[in-house]
């Protein structure tokens, strides 16, 4: 595996294999990897010739009260995981390479991040996400880009700049990876401590509710999303938002037909979690 640190560096690797007739795949990551991570680099080897992971911690999608400074780093065991799932290139840029002095656009998906982690955290963090992902896209020309369904709506709103700016990549959404008690895999766990951890399973038991009541037929917004409150107050955990929204442009979902976003975020001690399932209307 090579740690490339230079957009032209990885150009020229890319090149290579395309002049070939080869397939690439890019798995955009901010290090920290789990199991999460290893699931897409997976996917992106099994369909791939050349496997190209980014590793860069992205400044412009954290707000100034947020985790920047203190995000996990580990580049040297980040990339023994990689190079141990057969990963052919990590791009691990420095800030300067992706932002150099005079850099002055940014991607703004209007209406989409208006809503859940668009509200909560503020609307630079789409912004942030969707410069920063169609950069990626612009440096590597992959085929297929793969992103995890835990982020939902980063994966709505990084197909939604791929649709408006014709951009020619497929977008593949790989399954939520948990901890064998349901906690979904993120690079922000390690900020739990041993009694918060234990609390933390909260937010997903709490979508399991959800998904076990739409499974009976309950199709009411309030019943649903209020499940997932009940759980997560006997946990002690006040959400900053459980909501049922449409898969397709986020709106409210006051009556589930179909299938629909439930999406849930709460700070549980140091660390700021999200979790969601896709809810299915039972016939
Ligand atoms: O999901 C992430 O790790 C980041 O938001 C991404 C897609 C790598 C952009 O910085």
């Amino acid at each position: 595996m090579k740690i490339l640190r230079t957009i032209a560096e990885v150009r020229a690797a890319v090149r290579e294999v395309r002049a070939a007739g080869g397939a690439v795949g890019l798995v955009p990551t901010m290090g920290a990897f789990h199991e999460g991570h290893l699931s897409l680099m997976r996917a992106a080897r099994a369909h791939n010739d050349l496997v190209v992971v980014s590793l860069f911690v992205n400044p412009t999608q954290f707000g100034p009260t947020e985790d920047l400074a203190s995000y996990p780093r580990d580049e040297a065991r980040d990339a023994a995981l990689a190079e141990a799932e057969g990963v052919d290139v990590l791009f691990a840029p420095a800030p300067a390479e992706i932002y150099p002095d005079g850099f002055a656009t940014t991607i703004h998906v209007s209406g989409i991040t208006d809503v859940l982690d668009g509200a909560s955290r503020g609307t630079f963090h789409f912004d942030g996400v969707a410069t920063v992902v169609a950069k990626l896209l612009g440096i590597v020309h992959p085929d297929v880009a793969y992103f995890g369904q835990k982020d939902a709506q980063q994966v709505m709103v990084v197909r939604r700049v791929v649709r408006d700016l014709d951009l020619d990549v497929r977008i593949e959404a790989c399954p939520i990876v948990r901890e064998p008690d349901g906690l979904a895999m993120s690079s922000r766990n390690v900020y739990l401590d041993e009694h918060d951890r234990r609390r933390a399973v909260a937010l997903s038991r709490g979508l399991d509710r959800a998904s076990a009541l739409a499974a009976t037929g309950v199709r009411d917004g309030v019943v649903l999303t209020d499940a997932v409150r009940r759980v997560l107050s006997d946990a002690g955990i006040e959400p900053e938002y459980v909501e049922l929204r449409s898969l397709t442009d986020l709106s409210p979902v006051a009556e589930l037909d179909g299938e629909a976003l439930l999406a849930v975020a709460a700070r549980v001690g140091g660390a700021r979690l999200i979790d969601n399932h896709i809810l299915k209307a039972s016939s």
